[in-house]
């Protein structure tokens, strides 16, 4: 691997605020599964931008769809309308239940507008009820409310004051939400799989018991698929597994290819915005409207749902001889634990030899490729994890 040249690093901490991490590598391009740094070495990327590019990268037809839009129309804002936008909105609804959709620019402000709406929704329905039941460990971004509903401390409690109305309890525990419940519940938001704490799906009969839950007590369920939805785990959504629907949902991530964009859809009930409640200067402008309707025409189009389904089981399969304590997952969306903390070296071995996989946090990994990810990939990343593990 070529080191990101000591200029390189110096300037990025000198301009760039240091917000996260970086690993030594300068990527420059890339395509299908593979990107290249600076030295022109070549990564197969298991990671996507973190669950990003379902088409992997320089896809023809994305490329063509940003080239064609852009010399039409980019931005507008939303004072005026546009086609795209509303021709992406109805094939969202098409795809996934009878809503409309607010869009926005980030998996966070998805989040942010259903936080939102759901208080709305809690005045005009429940006697101003607002707190929101979430789980410990999830994560729906880093806004301040998406921080807060987000059940880890490390990412909220620097910021303390954090806004009141969010309760966090156990995922997968049913009876805990159940416990939870009071007069000032508004709502329960869930991951129907954990991202970013390292793959956790939800347990088989959890959501349709939460689903339950909040229909019998007038609560609306928040699902945030923005990780876990557009194919990533084997069906459109994933709360398709569990055979039922949210109230509000939220996408982003893999919407755009990689262009920026976040949607959040309402059914009738809970779609309670009046002009004025809510906006976005950028959100659902045409160049990023036209990108992700011709994401989800692609997925179609070339059965990318089903393929993700099929190469999941294989990429499962291929992650249980690397002498990991724990492998989990649904889909294109794969984790594995080791019993020692060895999950950051292990990922800079696999970058060292060409392969690009996340460690989550000190014991796990997680694997979230192109939903184009072939069988031959899924070996050859399995050969290179092989001598990584050691
Ligand atoms: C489930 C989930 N929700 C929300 C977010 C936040 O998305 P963004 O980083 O686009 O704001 C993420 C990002 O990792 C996520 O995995």
């Amino acid at each position: 691997m070529t080191k990101v040249t000591q200029s390189t690093a110096e300037l990025a901490d000198r301009y760039l605020m240091q917000t996260g991490r970086r690993l030594p590598v300068t990527f420059v391009r890339g395509r299908g599964c593979v990107v290249y740094d600076d030295s022109g070495r070549e990564y197969l990327d298991m990671v996507a931008g973190i669950a990003v590019n379902l088409l992997g990268h320089a896809h023809p037809d994305v490329v063509a769809a940003i080239t064609k839009q852009a010399a039409e129309l980019i931005h507008t804002s939303n004072l005026y309308y546009t086609q795209p936008q509303i021709d992406l909105a109805r094939r969202l609804v098409e795809l996934s239940f009878p809503a409309r959709v607010f869009f926005s620019n980030s998996g966070a402000e998805a989040n942010e507008a259903a936080i939102k709406l759901a208080r709305k929704w809690g005045t005009k329905n429940r006697d101003g009820a607002f707190e929101i039941i979430s789980a410990n460990g999830s994560f729906h971004g880093r806004t301040l409310a998406a921080v807060t509903a987000g059940g880890q401390h490390k990412y909220s409690d620097p910021f303390k004051p954090l806004p009141p109305g969010f309760v966090h309890v156990d995922f997968n525990d049913a009876d805990a939400i159940e416990a939870a419940t009071d007069e000032k519940t508004v709502a329960v938001m869930l991951e129907p799989v954990m991202g970013e704490i390292g793959i956790i799906p939800a347990a088989p009969g959890y959501l349709k018991r939460v689903r339950e839950w909040c229909d019998r007590n007038n609560l609306l369920l928040i699902l945030d698929e923005v990780q876990s939805g557009l194919g990533r785990t084997g069906r459109w959504f994933a709360h398709q597994h569990a055979g039922i629907t949210p109230d509000v949902m939220t996408l982003a991530k893999g919407l755009g290819g990689g262009v920026p964009i976040g949607a959040t859809l309402a059914i009738p009930r809970a779609d309670v915005f009046e002009p004025g409640d809510h906006g976005s200067t950028f959100g659902g402008n045409p160049l990023a409207c036209a990108v992700a309707s011709t994401v989800l025409e692609v997925v179609d189009r070339d059965g990318l749902v089903g393929h993700a389904a099929e190469m999941g089981e294989l990429l499962h399969a291929s992650i249980q001889d690397l002498g990991a304590t724990q492998t989990r997952g649904l889909g294109l969306m794969q984790a594995f634990q080791f019993e020692q903390p060895k999950a950051k070296p292990f990922q800079n071995a696999c970058l060292e030899s060409g392969l690009i996989v996340n460690a989550v946090d000190d014991n796990t990994v997680r694997l979230v490729p192109p939903l184009i990810i072939t069988a031959e990939q899924i070996d050859r990343a399995h050969d290179l994890m092989r001598k990584a593990a050691g």
